[in-house]
């Protein structure tokens, strides 16, 4: 039988769906005919250079599909009563792309019609340097479960819809006093909205005040998650650079500017370099907002975390004008999978964002935003945050440490005082995705800076998230991956 399947470490999809798509095609093209032996699991993963859960899984799923059938004692083959529409539906199956089919796309559609969107499946790999993702092992999880359940019962407030798509009262109380308390923002609860994480807020955001063709002004490079949501809107965007001091300000003042509409920044840890904005910059950056009517959108997402330095107050607690939203998120304090997060709105905006809200998904879960307010008013939060910034700042040593160790004076280190990444600007000639994939062959997942980039990237930046792996996985991944990146 010919095995040739391309399997690529690159492609945005895990491996295990990789090789399932290529053995349905295979299949479904007739390529491999019915009753026809397929490898064990051992000897593909072999041949594949996978580990061999990636093939099992892979296997298991075309089992439940009706593709392949096992016979105790004899192996995995293909199925030999495959269903004939199986088969007809073939031709059309594989163009079932929505690019293609008769199906015309939205001008939203369109624009995410793009194989790039994906990240990247570092997750699958044994050591991943995957950013954002806190350590789950230290979350307190027995402490959650008892919270979720002291609201879990049959009231039929905590079941039920809810009049405020704004969020639950309490909660949005909490966030206000602990905003106060531990960034210096200045709001009242009647302007906070909770949202299901801030990708919801940012697209959000775009729906309210952007129209297809406005300007939005992004840090370059910058986070795409943000860039995906205004391209997603029709927005155009205009880069601004980031030097050790975070946004250049002084590039919004050039005389060839367009009319900007918002301006997203990141002014605690700038996503990816990790600069922090400085204070003279963030004063000229209100300044620049106020006189042109911009609207500047705050994304905090990960400003809990600083070491060895005292936080810089938020930019929205420096803002005399009303035209600042400031978006947190608590997928890096607690974790991702909550998918709460809130925004702290301008008084004026407040009615229309509910009603924006309400039309997206009425509100946020009730019995998580209970839960979440006990977490933060019974202290829980901020204890969590103290032993995670502890943790994150050994991690973060270990990282830089083992960096050192392993490359010298090969590479600079930069944005390291901050958050739960840092980026790393290694000396080499070998290409960011030849670098990627070798890593990837190691085991290893690390992401290049290069496609956070508007404008040209320098090359040879790549971006380690260190937060979720424990000090003898931040070693073995730098020395594999000082293996793979000789001098
Ligand atoms: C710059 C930035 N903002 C926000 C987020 C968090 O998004 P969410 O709250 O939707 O999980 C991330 C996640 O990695 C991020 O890098």
């Amino acid at each position: 039988m010919d095995f040739a399947i391309n399997i690529d470490p690159r492609v945005p999809l895990p491996l295990y769906r990789q090789v399932y798509e290529e053995l349905r095609q295979a299949i479904l093209s007739g390529r491999f005919t019915p009753g026809q032996k397929l490898p064990s699991t051992r000897s593909l993963a072999q041949l594949l250079g996978v580990s061999r859960s990636t093939v099992t899984q892979s296997y298991d799923l075309l089992l439940s599909e009706g593709y392949l059938e096992t016979i105790v004692g004899s192996g995995t083959f293909v199925c030999r009563q495959l269903p004939d529409e199986l088969l007809n539906a073939a031709p059309m199956l594989s163009k079932l792309s929505p690019a293609s089919s008769s199906i015309r796309l939205s001008a939203y559609g369109e624009s995410l019609n793009d194989n790039a969107f994906l990240r990247l499946p570092e997750a699958e790999l044994e050591i991943s340097f995957s950013y954002g993702r806190p350590a789950f092992d230290h979350f307190p999880i027995d402490l959650w479960r008892k919270l979720i359940s002291r609201h879990c019962h049959a009231s039929q407030e905590v079941l039920d819809y809810t009049a405020y798509s704004l969020g639950y009262q309490p909660l949005r109380e909490a966030i206000a006093s602990y905003l106060s308390r531990s960034r210096a923002v200045n709001c009242s609860a009647e302007q906070i909205m909770i949202v299901g994480g801030s990708q919801q807020g940012l697209d959000l955001i775009t729906r309210l005040l952007i129209d297809r063709g406005d300007w939005i002004a992004v840090e370059d490079p910058g986070y795409l998650g943000a860039r995906r949501a205004f391209l997603a809107q029709g927005a155009t965007l205009f880069p601004v650079s980031v030097d050790q001091s975070g946004l250049i300000v002084n590039e919004l003042k050039t005389s060839i500017m367009p009319n900007i509409k918002l301006l997203y920044v990141t002014p605690s840890h700038q996503f990816p370099t990790g600069a922090v904005l400085s204070l003279p910059r963030r004063l000229e950056l209100l300044a620049w907002a106020q006189t042109s009517g911009v609207m500047i959108i705050e994304d905090d997402y990960d400003s809990e975390y600083r070491y060895g330095e005292r936080p810089i107050p938020a930019l929205q607690g420096l803002d005399q004008g009303n035209s600042l939203i400031y978006v947190g998120t608590f997928s890096k304090v607690l974790f991702p999978a909550l998918r709460l997060g809130y925004l702290v709105l301008p008084e004026n905006l407040v009615h229309v964002f509910s009603r924006a809200k309400w039309l997206a998904d009425r509100q946020c879960s009730l019995l998580e935003q209970y839960a979440l307010t006990d977490f933060i008013t019974e202290g829980h939060l901020e204890r969590h945050i103290r032993r995670m910034r502890s943790l994150y700042n050994q991690r973060r040593q270990t990282l830089v440490q083992s960096l050192s160790t392993h490359f010298g004076n090969r590479i600079e280190i930069m944005g390291e005082n901050a958050g739960m990444h840092l980026m790393v600007k290694i000396n080499t000639k070998i290409h960011d995705d030849e670098i990627v994939k070798r890593a990837a062959l190691a085991n290893v997942g690390i992401g290049a800076a290069y496609p956070q980039y508007l404008k040209d990237s320098p090359g040879s930046e790549f971006i380690f998230g260190y937060a979720e792996l424990n000090e003898q996985q931040i070693q073995e991944g730098v020395r594999r991956l000082a293996e793979v990146i000789p001098d």
